[in-house]
C-alpha cells in the first residue's frame, strides 16, 4: 500500500520525520508492506507545494527563496483542497495529514483546524502539537470516529516515549485514576541546576543552547507547555474537557533557588509536578512546584529527564522515565503513529466463523 502524506507544518519535526522515513524505508516496505509518498507540504512563511504524484521535500527544503502557489492559500484551504485532490487516497483510508505547526496556546488554533478539516476530508491525522488534545480531544477523536479515521498525537508528550500508546493499545480495560509526572525538560533543568548553585539565567540559556527552550522560553518557565501536556493527558487519560487555561498553573522563577536548594539541604528536592486525579464527578488538574521526599521516584528525575507516574486500578502505578527527549524522538512518535495507521489499514477483516452445526 502506498501512504500519501500531507505536511501541514515543515519546521525542525517535520523536517527529522521526512529523513526518518527515508532510514526506515527498508522496515515499512518489508514489515508493513508499506510505501510512504510526500504529496503536499504547507508552511506558514515558506510556501506551498502539491501533486498527487508526489513532491521533493529535500528540495522544497532547499530552494532558497519562499515559494508559493499563484495565490497562497490559508492552511485550513490548503488542507481542504489537498484532501479534495487526494479523495481516492482518502477514501481507501491511505491519505494522512502530519501536523507539526507552533502550540497557540490561548486556543490551540488553527491546529484544532487543521485537524477537524482533515478528517472531514478523509485523511487520518498524526500530530506533535500538543494543542488539538490539550483543548480539544474529545470533539476530534469523536469527528475521528465519525469518520472512520485515525487522530493520533504520540508526540505531544514525553516526544516520542510511548505513553497514549501504552495506555489506548496495552493497557486496555485498564482504568488511570490519576497520574503524576515531569513533563517538562527545560524547568526540571533549571530547578536542577539552580540546587547546585547555578543561576535560573545561566541554566535557561544552556536549554537555548542545546535547543531544548526557545528563544522565548515563557511557555517553559511559565508553566504553560507542562499546562498543556497535563490537559491533553487529562483529557485522554481520565476522560476529562479541560483545556491548558483550567489547569491550576505554576511557573520556575528565580525565586525558586532558595527553596530548590533549603529542600536538597533536608534532603527533599523541588519539582515541578504535573499532576491530574478524578474527584467526584470532575478532574482536578495542576502545575505545582512541590517538595518532594527523596523516597519518591520523581524526585530523582534529574535535568532533562521526564517521568509519568499512572495511578490505575488494576496495576497500582506504572512509571514511564524518559532520559531525554529531542528531534528524532519526536519524528519517531510522528512515525509509531503512522505504523499504527498502517497495521489497522492492512487489518482484514476475520474470517466468518464456521457455521455452528446442531447434533
Ligand atoms: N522540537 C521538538 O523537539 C518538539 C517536541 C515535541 C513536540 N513538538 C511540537 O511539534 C510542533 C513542531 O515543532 P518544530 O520544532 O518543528 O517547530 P518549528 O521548527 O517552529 O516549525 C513549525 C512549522 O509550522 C509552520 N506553521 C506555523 N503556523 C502555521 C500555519 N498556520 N499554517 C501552516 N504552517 C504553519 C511553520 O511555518 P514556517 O516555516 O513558514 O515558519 C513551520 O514550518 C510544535 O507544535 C511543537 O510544540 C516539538
Amino acid at each position: 500500500v502506498t501512504i500519501d502524506l500531507v505536511l501541514v507544518g515543515f519546521g525542525n519535526v517535520a523536517k527529522r520525520f521526512v529523513t526518518l522515513l527515508a532510514e526506515r524505508d527498508a522496515t515499512l516496505r518489508r514489515d508493513y508492506g508499506a510505501a510512504v509518498r510526500i504529496v503536499g507540504i504547507a508552511t506558514k512563511r515558506h510556501g506551498q507545494i502539491f501533486s498527487t504524484r508526489g513532491v521533493d521535500p529535500g528540495a522544497f527544503a532547499t530552494a532558497s527563496a519562499p515559494r508559493e502557489t499563484n495565490r497562497p492559500l490559508t492552511s485550513v484551504e490548503f488542507i481542504r483542497r489537498a484532501t479534495r485532490a487526494s479523495r481516492a487516497a482518502a477514501r481507501q483510508g491511505r491519505l494522512v495529514v502530519v501536523e507539526t505547526t507552533t502550540l497557540d496556546i490561548r486556543r490551540g488554533e488553527p491546529a484544532i483546524a487543521h485537524v477537524r478539516t482533515a478528517l472531514a476530508g478523509g485523511a487520518h491525522v498524526v500530530t506533535a502539537n500538543k494543542g488539538p488534545a490539550a483543548f480539544a480531544h474529545r470533539a476530534l477523536a469523536r469527528a475521528a470516529t465519525q469518520a472512520g479515521r485515525r487522530f493520533l498525537f504520540e508526540g505531544a508528550v514525553m516526544d516520542g516515549i510511548p505513553i497514549f500508546n501504552l495506555v489506548r493499545e496495552t493497557l486496555t480495560a485498564v482504568n488511570v485514576a490519576g497520574f503524576r509526572g515531569i513533563v517538562n525538560s527545560t524547568t526540571n533543568f533549571i530547578l536542577t541546576g539552580m540546587e547546585q548553585g547555578q543561576s535560573f539565567e545561566s541554566a535557561l540559556l544552556e536549554m537555548q543552547a542545546r535547543g531544548i527552550a526557545e528563544a522565548d522560553p515563557s511557555l517553559d518557565v511559565d508553566g504553560w507547555d507542562a499546562a498543556a501536556k497535563t490537559a491533553a493527558m487529562a483529557n485522554v487519560f481520565l476522560g476529562a474537557a479541560i483545556t491548558p487555561q483550567d489547569v491550576q498553573r505554576e511557573g520556575v522563577t528565580p525565586a525558586a533557588a532558595a527553596r530548590a536548594q533549603t529542600a536538597r539541604a533536608s534532603g527533599r528536592r523541588l519539582k515541578l509536578v504535573a499532576s491530574a486525579a478524578r474527584e467526584g464527578r470532575r478532574v482536578r488538574a495542576r502545575v505545582a512546584l512541590e517538595e518532594l521526599e527523596a523516597s519518591d521516584l520523581l524526585a530523582g528525575v534529574e535535568g532533562q529527564q521526564n517521568a509519568v507516574i499512572l495511578r490505575t486500578d488494576l496495576l497500582d502505578e506504572i512509571a514511564i522515565v524518559q532520559q531525554g527527549g529531542g528531534l528524532t524522538h519526536t519524528a519517531y512518535a510522528l512515525l509509531s503513529d503512522l505504523l499504527t495507521i498502517v497495521r489497522g489499514a492492512s487489518r482484514r477483516p476475520p474470517r466468518a466463523a464456521p457455521r455452528g452445526r446442531s447434533l
